[in-house]
């Protein structure tokens, strides 16, 4: 008998119900992302089709012979800045592939990133350009083409990359279908702000004198419900 041959992933798509996500990365050190998409939840998301994850080499956008991408302030003053001209044009060929793109520039100075933001950076489903900032800075034009300036912490990186990162997990975790069905529902049950979970143990119940919660192993889960609500509220 032949067995019909219907690709739903394809039909979902052409419904308009799921899209893949692109996601580009402009960066100075696409080597330091490279490992984190191609692992685990990441990796699992771009196989499964929901995201496509890529970096972009500022490098091959800089100028002259030497592909200059940074130059001295205006006014004097330490360091280097990451000249305009580079990064309008790495955006613009981002933008080839995904005209409707939303362009996020991480930098300490930006508003402060939290669980909120990344729900609202998943649910409406744009593809992302994200620009790492580095060295002692960026030249303030940058800012006319940039949608939203992210900081992930009061604390200076030396460049957007690992930022970027977390900010990339932190989204497309969210993605509908990247996580099991279960994991995500419990995720929209924590995404109210600043919830925190609870302990959790495994295997076995005694290790080094410490034993896991009698409550744990009660089987009863209303008092387990209980205990774990009492514990995420404590932390
Ligand atoms: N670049 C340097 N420090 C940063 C931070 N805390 N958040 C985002 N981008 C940064």
């Amino acid at each position: 008998m032949i067995k019909p041959s219907v690709n739903w992933r394809m039909v979902l798509v052409l419904w308009g119900i799921i899209r893949e996500m692109k996601i580009q990365v402009i960066t100075l050190f696409p080597d330091m992302l490279t490992g984190v998409f191609g692992s685990s939840m990441l990796w699992k998301a771009q196989d499964k089709e929901l995201a496509k994850l890529e970096t972009v080499d500022l490098r091959q956008f800089g100028l002259g012979p030497r592909k200059t991408v940074d130059d001295t302030p205006y006014g004097g003053g330490d360091g280097m800045l990451l000249k305009p001209e580079p990064l309008f044009a790495a955006v613009a060929y981002c933008k080839q592939s995904a005209p409707n793109a939303k362009v996020l520039l991480m930098t300490p100075r930006g508003y402060d990133y939290s669980q909120k933001d990344a729900q609202r950076l998943a649910s409406a489903n744009n593809d992302l350009i994200i620009i790492c900032g580095r060295y002692e800075g960026y030249d303030e034009r940058i800012t006319s083409i940039v949608d939203e300036q992210i900081c992930i912490g009061h604390y200076v990186l030396t460049g957007g990359e690992i930022a970027a990162m977390a900010v990339v997990d932190s989204i497309v975790r969210l993605i509908p279908g990247v996580l099991g069905g279960e994991k995500s529902a419990e995720i929209e049950s924590f995404s109210d702000g600043d919830n925190r979970e609870f302990p959790q143990y495994t295997r076995p119940e005694e290790f080094r004198g410490m034993r896991v919660p009698e409550v744990l192993l009660s089987g009863h889960h209303a008092e387990i419900d209980k205990w774990r609500t009492e514990q995420a509220n404590k932390q």
